[in-house]
């Protein structure tokens, strides 16, 4: 051996030995125990240096493990009570893996530093262990959408530093615990903010003693358990409230007046349930947007009118809730009036919207009433449904109105479709929506060129409005192209099956008239093409560009090493990368994109597909499909993110232009010429290191270019230099709902059909 390789191996060899003395010795040996019963663990969790070798999803401080967030990882196997060793850890974050299955252990309660546990989505069975009580530290509890039973452990109530208490989606039962003097219970939480405890089959009465004037709750959801007795007027003492969920349980007796002193309160749903008794006025509710009152027995025949006061009042909804007389149209002046919601009545007389009803309204639900005319004047963009009415009884009627809704109805591959609310916390799992071809040219205002949002793979992008008021995207195929029907069923299959906040979520579909129709999450900042091109106006300086890097890899790592099977996307691009309102990266239109069975895996021969430009020039040559081409793209990505130039621009393309301009000999690697002039004058702190890597990512050979997971790992570590917090998002949705809802006239537990699905949290 020459002496120089010799020299180099000893560095190597020193180097190693010197951090493999860096994580503590126990941590070592708890994350292995762990290790060995857990299936799916990333790839690099081999050696004996979590810390120093920075496996992923961990992170240390001091040679002790500080977080554990594998949250999305499609982890299996149970939680061994080993766990408990690692007492200095802060959060643990293993949401989203439904494979993780078993008890929580008792042990828990060792883990005294934890200020974060997010279990939420997985498979945890039997009871929460009454040790949680002594996580004093923690701030965020979701342990929602498991298998949990038994009761609520009444020593919740000792966490005393906690905000978000989420339980919901479980089969607890019993009482809701409160405290006696003796036991403890969920009243002492007076700096909790959230309360949820919906889909579950909690039983007794709502105590009157939950609820206090000390509290600082904002979010009450109760919803969907078997809760008995009266509303407890207590309620009406917590005047930060905003949402309140009672609906779908058995409770009984009058709505409080006092109710009327929650002046902050959004939304209010009693519905399906057996309340009775006069409905007090609730003119004091000055916030009030959603107001659902349905299948209740109260001794009201009309809808009160204090209700046409609450000008707040977006949806208002009162089925099957005995009202009769004469239909009136006052309510719908109403000025952010969108939705009434009003069958199953015996409202009789003519509908009449009138001349001077909300801009906002676009839905009249007034189906099995006794409505026996409609004088229909002037131009509206509303959806009325009259079927179920004398004057849709009628022989030969064939309005619009008249018909009833068709059965939305799934296709069995969308059958475990996860579809999610901006907090995550409350899932519904339902089949996409499969729409008509007439919703979704509604929501488009008839597929208006001021909706057309851009020009996808094989056809225009709508922006469309749903009656809440929500967007969403709709990528409509051109009619008859025999290649969008394919990349169409590709995107439906693939999308259906990937779950991940940097991945677009698909909502539904449309197959009807010989329209080939997907509708998504909206993602209102466009393109990343877009961004750094100016025209969408937002200013991207270094950081929001490291932070868009790294979103859009760990959205293409997630495809290649957890999606099951691995997808290829085949079309990495920056008018590929959309941008949501945080400028989290969501990696879009899969029509290209490929599934790789194990079978397949590393040689499969494919038609090259693709954008010039971006294209992987080994498969151009070989025809040979592999992870690696994507990779290879994803360069080309980085450059452009800190070139804002095209791939190739005027003959000259910019893997060459910047392979010749690098001289790392110089600051910034001699590139000054070469870089956007947009961040120029800002800290450009682990450029070099940003453009290495994605010179790395385009090295000829695919062999010679990084996994994603390495890509992820070396951005995460470019975003630190840079003085950037890569996790700063990592914790679940559930912490960030917060954050994210800011301003947003939507909140996590309206009933609507959809959600923008945008915060699973970040893995990888
Ligand atoms: C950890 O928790 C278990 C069960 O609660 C308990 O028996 C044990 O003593 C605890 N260990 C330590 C070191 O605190
Ligand atoms: C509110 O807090 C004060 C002081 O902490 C306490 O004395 C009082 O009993 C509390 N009131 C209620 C209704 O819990
Ligand atoms: C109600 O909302 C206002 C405005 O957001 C806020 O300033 C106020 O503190 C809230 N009231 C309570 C009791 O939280
Ligand atoms: C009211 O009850 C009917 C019949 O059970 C049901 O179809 C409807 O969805 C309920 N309405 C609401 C708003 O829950
Ligand atoms: C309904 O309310 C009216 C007036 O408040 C009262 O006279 C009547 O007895 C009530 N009926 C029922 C069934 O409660
Ligand atoms: C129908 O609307 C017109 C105004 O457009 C009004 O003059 C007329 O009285 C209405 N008819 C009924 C039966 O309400
Ligand atoms: C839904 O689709 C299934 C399978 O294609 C079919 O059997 C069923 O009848 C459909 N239901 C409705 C309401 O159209
Ligand atoms: C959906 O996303 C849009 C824009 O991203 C946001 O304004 C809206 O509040 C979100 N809606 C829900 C229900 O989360
Ligand atoms: C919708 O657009 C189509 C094609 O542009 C046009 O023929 C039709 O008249 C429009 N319909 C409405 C209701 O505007
Ligand atoms: C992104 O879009 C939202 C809503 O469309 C807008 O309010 C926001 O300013 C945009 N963000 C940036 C950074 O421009
Ligand atoms: C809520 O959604 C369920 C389906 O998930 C539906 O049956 C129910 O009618 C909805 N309730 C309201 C109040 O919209």
């Amino acid at each position: 051996m020459e002496p120089r390789i010799q020299l180099l191996f000893l560095v190597v060899f020193i180097q190693a030995y010197i951090i493999a003395a860096v994580t503590d010795n126990h941590d070592v040996i708890a994350l292995n125990s762990v290790k060995n019963i857990w299936r799916n663990l990333p790839p690099n969790w081999v050696g004996s240096d979590p810390c120093g070798d920075g496996w992923v999803g961990i992170q240390c401080m001091n040679s002790r493990v500080s977080s554990i967030m594998l949250g999305s990882m499609g982890l299996e196997g149970q939680l061994s009570d080993d766990i408990s060793s690692l007492t200095e850890l802060q959060i643990l974050d293993l949401s989203q893996n439904q494979g993780l299955t078993g008890p929580l252990p008792a042990s828990i309660g060792n883990l005294t530093k934890l200020t974060k546990l997010f279990l939420n989505h997985c498979g945890f069975t039997g009871p929460i262990p009454d040790t949680i009580g002594s996580l004093q530290q923690l701030a965020s509890l979701s342990l929602n959408s498991n298998k949990f039973s038994g009761q609520i452990p009444p020593s919740i109530g000792h966490l005393l530093m906690l905000n978000w208490l989420d339980l919901s989606d479980n089969q607890l039962e019993g009482s809701i615990p409160v405290s006696d003097g003796t036991t403890s219970g969920l009243d002492m939480l007076v700096k909790t903010q959230h309360f949820h405890l919906g889909k579950n089959k909690l039983s007794g009465e709502i105590p009157k003693q939950i609820f206090s004037s000390n509290m600082t709750l904002i979010h009450v959801v109760l919803d969907s358990n078997k809760l008995i007795g009266p509303i407890p007027s207590t309620l009406g003492l917590v005047q930060s409230l905003l949402v309140v969920r009672f609906d779908n349980n058995y409770l009984s007796g009058s709505v409080p007046s006092n109710l009327n002193n929650l002046k902050n309160l959004t939304d209010l749903y009693l519905s399906n349930n057996k309340l009775s008794g006069t409905l007090p006025p609730l003119l004091g509710m000055s916030s009030l947007k959603t107001l659902d009152l349905s299948n209740n027995s109260f001794n009201t025949s009309v809808i009160p009118t204090w209700v046409s006061s609450v000008s707040s009042l977006t949806t208002l909804r009162m089925e099957g809730t005995q009202l009769q007389g004469q239909f009136s149209s006052d309510l719908f002046s109403l000025p952010n009036l969108q939705t009434v919601g009003l069958k199953d009545n015996s409202l009789s007389g003519t509908l009449y919207i009138g001349t001077k009803f909300s801009n906002q309204l676009r839905l009249i639900d007034l189906q099995n009433n006794d409505i026996t005319d409609f004088n229909e004047t002037g131009e509206h963009n509303i959806e009325i449904k009259l079927a179920g009415n004398p004057i849709c009884q009628e022989t030969g009627r064939t309005e619009n109105y008249c018909v009833p809704p068709p059965q939305s109805n799934s296709t069995s591959f969308f059958r475990h479709w996860y579809v999610r609310k901006n907090s995550g916390s409350i899932p519904q799992l339902r089949g996409a929506k499969c729409f008509s071809f007439e919703e979704l040219k509604k929501y488009t205002n008839n597929f208006s060129e001021a909706n057309n949002i851009g020009y996808g793979g094989y056809g225009k992008v709508y922006r469309g409005t749903l009656p809440s008021g929500e967007l969403i995207a709709i990528k409509r195929a051109q009619q008859g192209s025999m290649q969008g029907a394919l990349e169409f069923k590709t995107e439906i299959e693939l999308l259906s099956r990937v779950h991940h906040k940097n991945v677009v979520s698909l909502l539904g579909f449309c197959f009807e008239r010989h329209e080939q129709m997907l509708t998504y999450e909206f993602v209102p900042n466009g393109t990343l093409h877009e961004a750094l091109s100016g025209k969408s106006g937002i200013r991207l300086d270094w950081t929001r560009r490291l932070k868009i890097a790294l979103g859009a890899a760990r959205g293409l790592a997630y495809l290649h090493e957890l999606a099951n099977p691995p997808i290829i996307h085949r079309d990495i691009k920056s008018a590929n990368i959309l941008l949501d309102q945080h400028l989290t990266a969501k990696v879009a239109d899969f029509g290209l994109s490929k599934p790789i069975s194990d079978r397949e895996k590393g040689h499969v021969t494919t038609q090259v597909k693709g954008t010039m430009g971006y294209m992987d020039p080994e498969y151009f040559m070989t025809q040979q499909l592999t992870e690696k081409s994507d990779v290879y793209s994803f360069g080309v990505l980085l450059l452009e993110l800190i070139t804002a130039r095209k791939p190739i621009e005027r003959g000259k393309y910019i893997v060459r232009e910047v392979r010749m301009a690098t001289d790392k000999a110089k600051d910034l690697h001699g590139l000054h010429q070469i870089l956007d002039p947009a961040i120029l004058d800002t800290s450009l702190k682990g450029l070099e290191k940003f453009v290495a890597l994605a010179m790395r990512c385009v090295e000829e050979s695919g062999a010679d270019r990084p996994k994603m997971s390495e890509v992820v790992k070396e951005i995460e570590s470019i975003t630190l230099i840079a003085g950037m917090n890569p996790n700063v998002e990592t914790p679940t949705s559930s912490s960030s709902y917060e954050e994210a809802s800011k301003g947003s006239p939507f909140h996590p537990f309206s009933n609507e059909s959809f959600a923008n699905g945008s915060t699973f949290p970040a893995s990888i």
